[in-house]
């Protein structure tokens, strides 16, 4: 079976469009980078926070203090999003703070990823 070439082109630039348009779209929540801040969080935070957010990393069984379960939306609906940038920036034993590992357009996208975890 051929193609007529009219169409083709069609195709090719359906799947152009597509490939640029995809990338932003999914990156950007309220205008948060959330595809920067998952980088962030598995770099610095999912150790003890845990891949999905439960408190459940790797790290997490050496810890004094269990971490939040980011999932469990009745707990994280009492954090305003400025209690969790602040708990972010300053820490809160045994959590580093970031204030100066991170910038600040880091730390509000990284707690915009965190708030996806309790979504359904
Ligand atoms: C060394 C382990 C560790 C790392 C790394 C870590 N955290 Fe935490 N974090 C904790 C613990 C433990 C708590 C709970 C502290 C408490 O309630 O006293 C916590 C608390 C928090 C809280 C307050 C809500 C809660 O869970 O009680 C936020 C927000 C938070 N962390 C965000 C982050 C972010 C964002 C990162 C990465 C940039 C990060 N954490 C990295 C261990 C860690």
């Amino acid at each position: 079976m051929r193609m007529p070439v009219k169409q083709m082109f069609l195709v090719v630039g359906a799947v152009t469009l597509l490939s640029v348009v995809s990338p932003m779209s999914a990156g950007s929540v309220f205008g948060a980078d959330l595809a920067n801040a998952k980088k962030v969080y598995k770099d610095k935070c999912l150790k003890c926070h845990g891949e999905t957010g439960k408190g459940d990393g790797p790290k997490a069984d050496t810890l004094e203090t269990k971490a939040a379960d980011y999932t469990d939306k009745k707990k994280m609906a009492k954090f305003t999003d400025a209690d969790l940038i602040k708990i972010t920036k300053d820490g809160k034993k045994p959590m580093p703070g970031y204030a100066t590992k991170l910038s600040d357009q880091e730390i509000v996208d990284v707690i915009a990823y965190i708030r996806t975890f309790a979504q359904p």
